[in-house]
């Protein structure tokens, strides 16, 4: 489906919140007709056969500007606004893509991160004549992760984290893990612990997700949610530290629990002298 309309197409996933199902799908009328009225092309929401009040939200958009034109109708943002406040909202796919370009709509600005995680240590290694922590103004500030974090609309990568930990495999420490990865064009991919009787051979739900990512394809990468049902948060291992480190840099590190976000760190911070392919 993805192949076959590749330019405009976006599906979410919406867990909808008990209770909330009839309101949910009042709301999917709401938009759906709003889409058509103004053109700006087609959405339908279907139901998953498996799991209880999930829905795939797919919105067929007519034009890559009319995807753009709709996130920004004060009409449309009023229902997508109510539909955050009765369901969890992961979007999976954002097929819409300016033309001539291979830049996401959502997240454009991500796309500007290099391709090759490599040119992530060379941009710090090189002077570029700030010192540490200073902070820019103008033209040469940086538009980085912070602002562009989980505004209504955006990814919620902790949802999908707590949504992998859910598969985790866990029989030997209980101890279930979920992790969600971000990749520079937008693109979610999540991991969950995987133990066996062995115990030694055990992988944490960063690597899967790390693995999983590379053998994608993905090669650039923004941050990651870790999700645990503890009190206290569970940050990322040390071998996961140091894959994360080799093959995502200096990633925002947001640690969670089923009900609230426990802070987010860089990597940079909970790796300090790291061993990577530079000292080869
Ligand atoms: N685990 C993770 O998946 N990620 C972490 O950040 C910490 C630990 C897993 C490994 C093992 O399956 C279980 O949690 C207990 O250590």
């Amino acid at each position: 489906m993805v192949d076959s309309d590749q330019n405009r197409l976006s599906v979410a996933l919406v867990d909808v919140n008990d209770g909330c199902e009839a309101e949910f799908l009042t709301l999917a009328r709401t938009f759906a007709s709003l889409v058509l009225r103004k053109g700006y092309g087609r959405a339908e929401t279907v139901r998953d056969e498996a799991i209880p009040s999930r829905f795939y939200a797919v919105r067929h958009w007519s034009t890559a500007a009319a995807a753009a034109q709709c996130h920004a109708d004060a009409e449309i943002q009023a229902v997508t606004a109510k539909l955050y406040q009765i369901a969890r909202v992961t979007h999976v796919v954002n097929g819409v893509r300016r033309p001539g370009q291979s830049r996401l709509l959502v997240d454009e600005r991500r796309a500007r991160a290099e391709a090759d995680r490599r040119t992530g240590f060379d941009r710090r290694a090189r002077d570029d004549g700030h010192a540490e922590g200073e902070r820019r103004a103008g033209a040469d500030r940086r538009l980085g992760p912070r602002r562009l974090r989980d505004r209504p609309g955006e990814i919620d990568l902790v949802g999908a984290a707590r949504r992998a930990r859910e598969h985790a495999d866990a029989a030997f420490s209980h101890f279930k893990v979920g992790a969600a990865l971000e990749a520079a064009d937008g693109t979610v991919i999540s991991g969950c612990n995987i133990e066996n009787a062995t115990y030694g051979l055990t992988i944490c739900a960063e690597r899967v997700a790390v693995f999983k990512a590379i053998s994608e394809g993905h090669r650039a990468f923004t941050r990651i949610a870790i999700v645990a049902d503890t009190e206290a948060p569970t940050p990322p291992c040390g071998a996961c530290r140091q894959i994360l480190w080799e093959f995502g840099g200096n990633l925002a590190i947001t640690l969670a629990n089923l009900k609230q976000e426990k802070g987010t760190h860089y990597l940079k911070d909970l790796l300090p002298l790291p061993f990577d392919a530079r000292l080869l």
